[in-house]
């Protein structure tokens, strides 16, 4: 498995006040934990977006990405040269780890710079009026998606008192879908900012469904060498 793991929080993970530590982020450390846990054949690519915010897209970028390749200037290639590399480990990974909280009921807007770089006309995505009104299409395919995530309200889910108010998942959901994401697993934390026994249950329920998820592509892997070799 190629896992590229991108990490949104402007929060670290080594906080000595431990209640100041970013809960997404350690969750996918969890996450990764529990592979290693279980020897489980895997290679890492790190993308910090939230130490390090990629630049906000600009006009220059625009053209650029609508100027064909052989004809981009310097220029155009420097302003390109980050979403290329963006976009090269994208392609490389099979797996997404994304750790990330929620920030005015949606995405970090350095998560969302990650996506704006990534997302590329003839790269990531085609675009055919041929197709009617659903002209855009992926061309990536096959990726699978661990979006981990963490909350200070509660209610958030399907059916939960703040449904509507959650701009989060399902964006990333809509986004990813663009960038090859065919299979999803998703864990949220929830009810952070009222630390109390429901912070803690949510705690305790969303580690657990972590080292589950881990837990099967572990199994997964196995049963898949196994009929390689049978
Ligand atoms: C700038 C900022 C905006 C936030 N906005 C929301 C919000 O809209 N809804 C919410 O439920 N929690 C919100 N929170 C709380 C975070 O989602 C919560 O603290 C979460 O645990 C942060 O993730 P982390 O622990 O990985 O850093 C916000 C926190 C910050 C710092």
């Amino acid at each position: 498995m190629k896992i590229l793991r991108i990490d949104a929080s402007v929060r670290g993970d080594t906080n000595e006040k431990h209640s100041y530590r970013s809960i997404s982020r350690q969750l996918g450390n969890a996450f990764m934990e529990r592979l290693e846990m279980n020897k489980f054949h895997y290679e890492i690519k790190l993308r910090d977006v939230g130490k390090t915010p990629p630049a906000f897209i600009d006009e220059n970028w625009l053209a650029a990405c609508f100027t064909p390749e052989e004809k981009r200037t310097t220029e155009q290639k420097q302003a390109l040269a980050l979403s290329d590399e963006l976009f090269d480990e994208l392609v490389w990974a099979d797996t997404l780890l994304m750790t990330t909280p929620m920030y005015n009921y949606g995405m970090p807007a350095a998560l969302k710079a990650w996506f704006d770089q990534v997302s590329r006309v003839n790269k990531t995505f085609s675009f055919d009026l041929a197709r009617g009104d659903f002209p855009i299409a992926p061309l990536l395919s096959g990726k699978r998606l661990i979006l981990l995530s963490s909350t200070g309200e509660f209610g958030f889910e399907a059916g939960g008192v703040r449904e509507q108010m959650n701009h989060l998942a399902p964006h990333i959901r809509t986004l990813c879908h663009y960038l090859g994401v065919e299979q999803l697993d998703e864990v949220q934390v929830q009810y952070q900012e009222f630390a109390d026994h429901r912070h803690q249950a949510s705690i305790e329920r969303g580690f657990a469904e972590v080292k589950a998820i881990a837990d099967r592509l572990s199994d997964d892997a196995v049963v898949q060498r196994e009929s390689a070799c049978a």
